[in-house]
């Protein structure tokens, strides 16, 4: 695999220094030997084209490079025309031909009486201080949103690749912080096809919600039916793997590598982009913050396993209507060499979980697991 200049600039930032388990990489698409990804849901195997992985947990090249917050931003401050603090990283050529940072704001409304606005301010590194250094990670990206006098100051990070359409998406995340925030995880295209993972700071610890939208009729009533709010989590404000899989007829939810929810209402039937936020608008949904408070979602990596319709800037166009460097399609390689993404070694890492017989030769690797994934493969094939 040939990598653009840019990630091998983004390679060095990457660089690392000693005493921390993993290396860090921009791991874009690690897994050059696979030619397609199985995961399994509820179940049944699934089989997409496409990996990606980003890697927070070792951005820094020194101890103490992250360790100290940036400030929020003041009073005056509320056109979300702020730089992100980490220009180097959160705004190398690497980063952005992935990821855009958003600036755009919503007034108040009777509905949700806070204004809110984007700020780049809101998105950055932070580092463990070496006292309360965690072995597996030392980096983390984080997304916060802040409750100033007249304005929610929030944080938006959305995906590039807007024409995924089927996916596994997974987060390795927290949320700290007081009552009255939104952290959320999820696909978007409009209002009415999006799958969301939301953590309201208002809810108890074990409590997530799982949504497919819309959740509100025409009339503002609820829909009971489009948000299953399991209570029995692990909880959120520790490190845990959330995950949404969003299949052809049914969403499901996972944490840590268990089913937590699952949903035919609304599943999503257009390409979509994967976002993240931080957020409050004194609505009902997100609960109003007080004034001078803050959370934070904390992130030490992304992983999303898919397939693509359509331009990767989506169906509409997006903000940037060309092909972003890096994101072009790979050559669909069929499904010879299945790799899987859970229960690797490493995570991102995607293994080798059998080899089919028109493969390369190979033999495949015996194992209970993989006669499954022969059945799932010879269906896929027959589908293809
Ligand atoms: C991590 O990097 C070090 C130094 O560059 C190298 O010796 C080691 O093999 C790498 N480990 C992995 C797991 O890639
Ligand atoms: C890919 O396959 C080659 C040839 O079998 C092997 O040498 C290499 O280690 C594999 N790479 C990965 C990342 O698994
Ligand atoms: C979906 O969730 C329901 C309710 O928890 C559960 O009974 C069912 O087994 C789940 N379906 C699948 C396919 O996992
Ligand atoms: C992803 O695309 C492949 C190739 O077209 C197809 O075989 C597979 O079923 C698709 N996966 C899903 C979940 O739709
Ligand atoms: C690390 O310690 C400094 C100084 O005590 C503090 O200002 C900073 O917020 C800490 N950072 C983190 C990420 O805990
Ligand atoms: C807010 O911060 C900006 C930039 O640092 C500064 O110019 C301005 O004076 C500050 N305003 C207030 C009210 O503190
Ligand atoms: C990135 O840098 C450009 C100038 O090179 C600046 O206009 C832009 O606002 C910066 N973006 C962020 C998110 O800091
Ligand atoms: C998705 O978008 C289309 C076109 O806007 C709309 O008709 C449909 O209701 C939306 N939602 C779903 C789940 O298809
Ligand atoms: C949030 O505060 C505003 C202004 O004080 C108030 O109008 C609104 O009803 C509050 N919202 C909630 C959900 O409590």
């Amino acid at each position: 695999m040939i990598f653009p200049a840019p990630v091998l600039i983004f390679a060095f930032f990457f660089h690392i220094y000693p005493g921390f388990a993993q290396n860090a990489t921009l791991l874009k698409d690690n897994s050059p030997n696979c030619s397609c990804y199985v995961v399994e849901t509820g179940g049944t195997p699934s089989y997409f084209q496409y990996h990606r992985f980003w890697d927070f947990r070792n951005v820094a090249t020194t101890k103490n490079e992250y360790t100290v917050t940036p400030p929020a931003v003041n009073n005056s401050q509320d056109a979300g025309n702020e730089l992100t603090p980490d220009q180097a990283f959160l705004n190398s050529s690497a980063w952005n031909a992935d990821w855009g940072i958003q600036d755009w704001g919503k007034p108040s409304t009777n509905d949700f009486p806070v204004r809110m606005q984007n700020s780049p301010a809101n998105v950055y590194i932070q580092q463990n201080n070496v006292s309360s250094y965690a072995s597996d990670y030392d980096t983390y990206l984080t997304l916060r949103t802040v409750r100033l006098d007249d304005f929610q100051s929030s944080a938006e990070v959305e995906n590039e690749q807007k024409n995924l359409m089927h996916a596994s998406l997974r987060v390795k995340a927290r949320v700290v912080g007081v009552k009255g925030a939104v952290a959320g995880f999820f696909t978007f295209y409009d209002d009415n096809n999006e799958s969301d993972i939301e953590i309201l700071t208002d809810d108890p610890v074990s409590m997530i919600r799982y949504t497919n939208q819309p959740s509100v009729d025409n009339s503002g009533n609820a829909i009971p039916q489009s948000s299953l709010n399991p209570s029995n989590l692990p909880s959120w404000d520790t490190w845990h793997t959330h995950r949404i899989d969003w299949l052809p007829k049914q969403s499901f939810w996972y944490l840590d590598s268990v089913e937590v929810a699952n949903n035919t209402y609304s599943v999503p039937r257009k390409p979509s982009g994967l976002v993240m936020n931080m957020w409050s608008d004194g609505g009902e949904w997100s609960g109003n913050m007080t004034v001078g408070g803050s959370a934070e979602y904390h992130i030490q990596w992304i992983e999303m396993v898919f397939n693509t319709s359509g331009p990767v800037y989506g169906p509409g166009g997006g903000n940037r209507k060309r092909e972003v460097a890096g994101l072009e399609k790979r050559k669909n390689n069929g499904c010879k060499i299945v790799c899987r993404v859970d229960g690797v070694k490493n995570n991102g890492f995607p293994e080798v979980a059998h080899v089919s017989a028109a493969g390369l030769g190979s033999v495949p690797i015996l194992s209970p697991w993989s006669l499954v994934v022969a059945v799932g493969l010879v269906t896929a094939m027959m589908e293809v």
